[in-house]
């Protein structure tokens, strides 16, 4: 046998092995001897480079070449489906099709999957793109995709259609994602709220080979294609496991309401022990001939719902409240309860939000209350079992001065929390800010953390933003923990930042209301850290989507001279303060000289992506249609007055793809 002839024999034999493992959870070799099968196969591939081939099992362990997304469009768009938590809604959807329909029909019921949607398209039995849909991780994900084991690089038999795509949800397992949070703990990294933010964090890294490392899997539930083998969206997906997916063998087809209600009311309670994160059931009409009946509306289709689960709750016993100064000066109050089990970890301390809600709950200390998990971390207090009251304790009541510095707390109007206003002096403030201003999506200065950041304050190094220029290693070389590299690497990391664009440095100042997305609006207007200092009012709700809550804080920052004379510190350190002329390399002229109005709901972008379009091939975006309109970019439902308008003035509507492919 030839090298070439053995690399081919070692792919089949390894996509078998992977297959076995992974899809039927059955293996026929020990983990050793596919390691082993694997290392001959790369050892080859290496001698061959001239074999080369994007599917081989080889792929899968990834590459650590960083990667950057490219942008494509979805042949079909990736929609959502409606949602309902309530029963009778359920019964309601069942109504609706039944007399849409008017002739018999079966309901597919399945688990939704809580992780994070991907689309995989095959052609001729191999897969050539992965994509994610439009929101949270953008793009072609493929050689993370490749990564998952469970995913079929190259088709089973024959009886697959040359192309089509198949949908479902990438997931990190519970398991995979304890290790991981506790690996992260270890290495003071921050922590993953759920498994689904792992799933789409873990998607969204340019090193393939550390996802690889993440042990993801995936869920697949939904055909799509121009010739799919049978009518039935169920059969399908039979034939897809022939082709070599894992598809979920825990859908059910009903044909009653009653065999309906039953599935949801057995996996509500059974789907903690699923090995991955559930969050209710999906419901689809099966026959795709009836699906194509019932159609869709501008966001969902007509013939699936979701049904989904109430979030899991605890009760347990609040023993007391303490209260958090976050960077802002907000004061938040945390219960510290006794720990109890909630949805697969133990929580012991809740977030009570604001003084309303303790007012609301009408909170004793003492109370049984009950706790729930939504999206973030910590979960929180929803209710108070109000008869298990046998003595009754003090009644929470807001604290009124800040815990960390003593000062008066105020409550401003409109607003929810309490603050210390002290910002320039209350510990937890200070060490805050700082701790925003060296974040990744901030200046991103390696080495520092929130330990060093307190180290460097108790030492009175630091006391603002500005003065981590001064720093010197002779001055943080001698402190507890701190080695000649670390601190050197600190040094080094403070210096690089000088080079962080003008956007990024103003969304580092930590102004109220001010995120990633405004700073980067703001900064684009503006154009300097001068500039922005001297706006009033109106100069600033000129700019698009900032309101006043906005523009006041900005103003309210830069009326502080201590903001002021730290900002002159900062532009005597080098910090970049000013915006860097526009890459103008992808502009083009396609568009000059036309004015056009965008209305309706886009599937391909969102809107502002397209006004930046417009803009970047030389066009106008203009709010209303006129007879100087060129045309108008229509996504769905556009506001029937306006056509109307379009229809008298004879102004030409264009579709998304066409724009699209205008500018292409
Ligand atoms: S079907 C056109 N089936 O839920 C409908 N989606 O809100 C296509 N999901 O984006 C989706 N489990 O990420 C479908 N069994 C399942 C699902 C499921 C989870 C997710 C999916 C989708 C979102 C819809």
């Amino acid at each position: 046998m030839t090298e070439i002839e053995r690399i081919d024999q070692l792919r089949e034999e390894l996509h078998r092995h992977n297959y076995n493992y992974y899809v039927l959870n059955a293996p026929e070799i020990t983990d050793q001897e596919f390691d082993k099968l694997m290392r001959e196969l790369q050892d080859l591939e290496e001698k061959h480079p001239e074999h080369r081939d994007e599917n081989s099992p080889s792929m899968r362990v990834g590459s650590d070449i960083n990667k950057n997304f490219t942008q494509v469009l979805h042949k079909y768009p990736m929609l959502s489906l409606a949602n309902t938590y309530s029963e009778a809604e359920v019964t309601e959807f069942y109504d609706r099709v039944k007399k849409a329909l008017n002739e018999d029909f079966e309901i597919c019921c399945e688990m939704k999957y809580d992780g994070t949607s991907i689309s995989l398209t095959y052609e001729n039995g191999k897969l050539v793109r992965a994509v994610t849909r439009g929101d949270g991780v953008q793009g072609d994900v493929t050689d993370n995709v490749k990564t998952i084991r469970s995913i079929p690089l190259v088709l089973h038999g024959k009886g697959y259609p040359e192309a089509f795509e198949i949908r479902g949800e990438i997931l990190m397992p519970w398991m995979v994602f304890e290790e991981l949070n506790k690996e992260r703990e270890a290495r003071e990294e921050p922590l993953f709220a759920n498994p689904r933010n792992a799933a789409s964090g873990t998607l969204k890294l340019q090193n393939s080979a550390i996802v690889a490392s993440r042990k993801l899997d995936a869920y697949l539930y939904y055909l799509l294609g121009d010739h799919l083998p049978c009518d039935g969206h169920y059969e399908n997906l039979k034939e897809a496991e022939k082709w070599g997916f894992k598809i979920p063998d825990l859908t059910r087809k009903c044909k009653t309401l009653q065999e309906v209600f039953d599935f949801i009311k057995y996996w509500d309670v059974e789907r903690k022990n699923l090995p991955v994160a559930t969050d209710g059931i999906v419901l689809k009409v099966n026959s795709l001939r009836q699906q194509r009946n019932l159609g869709f509306t501008a966001k969902s289709p007509r013939w699936a719902i979701a049904y989904k689960f109430q979030a899991e709750q605890a009760l347990t016993r609040l023993n007391k409240v303490t209260y958090q100064v976050g960077r802002t000066g907000a004061v938040t109050p945390v219960a510290n309860l006794d720990p109890v089990q909630l949805s697969g970890t133990v929580v012991k301390r809740a977030s009570l939000h604001n003084a309303d809600i303790i007012e609301g709950l009408d909170l004793h200390i003492g109370d049984m209350v009950y706790v729930e998990k939504g999206g973030e971390i910590i979960p929180k207090i929803v209710g108070v079992d109000k008869d298990a009251r046998i003595m009754i304790g003090d009644k929470v009541k807001f604290i009124t001065h800040c815990p960390e510095c003593g000062s008066k707390l105020v409550r401003y109007e409109g607003e929810a929390a309490y603050y210390c206003t002290n910002d320039a002096a209350c510990p937890p403030q200070i060490k805050g800010k700082i701790e925003h201003f060296i974040s990744r999506k901030a200046m991103n200065i390696d080495g520092l953390g929130p330990e060093t950041i307190d180290q460097f304050y108790q030492e009175g190094l630091i006391h603002d933003v500005a003065d981590l220029y001064i720093l010197k290693t002779s001055d943080i070389i001698n402190l507890e923990r701190m080695g000649e590299k670390s601190a050197e690497n600190i040094i080094k990391g403070i210096e690089q930042s000088k080079e962080v664009p003008f956007e990024r440095v103003l969304f580092a100042l930590g102004i109220r209301f001010v995120g990633e997305t405004v700073a980067k609006k703001v900064a684009k207007s503006f154009k300097s850290m001068d500039a922005l200092a001297e706006a009033d009012l109106e100069r600033l709700i000129s700019i698009d989507e900032i309101g006043e809550k906005i523009a006041q804080s900005i103003l309210l920052y830069f009326a502080n001279p201590n903001n002021r004379g730290m900002i002159e510190r900062l532009r005597v350190a080098g910090v970049r303060l000013e915006a860097d002329e526009e890459d103008t390399s992808d502009h083009t002229d396609k568009l000059a000289g036309k004015s056009i109005v965008i209305s309706g709901v886009f599937t391909h972008h969102s809107r502002d992506e397209y006004k930046e379009l417009i803009e970047k091939h030389g066009g106008k975006n203009v709010g209303s249609i006129s007879s100087k309109t060129s045309f108008i970019l229509a996504g769905d439902n556009m506001g029937p007055s306006k056509l109307e308008k379009a229809q008298k003035l004879g102004v030409a509507i264009v579709s998304e793809e066409e724009f699209l492919q205008m500018i292409e």
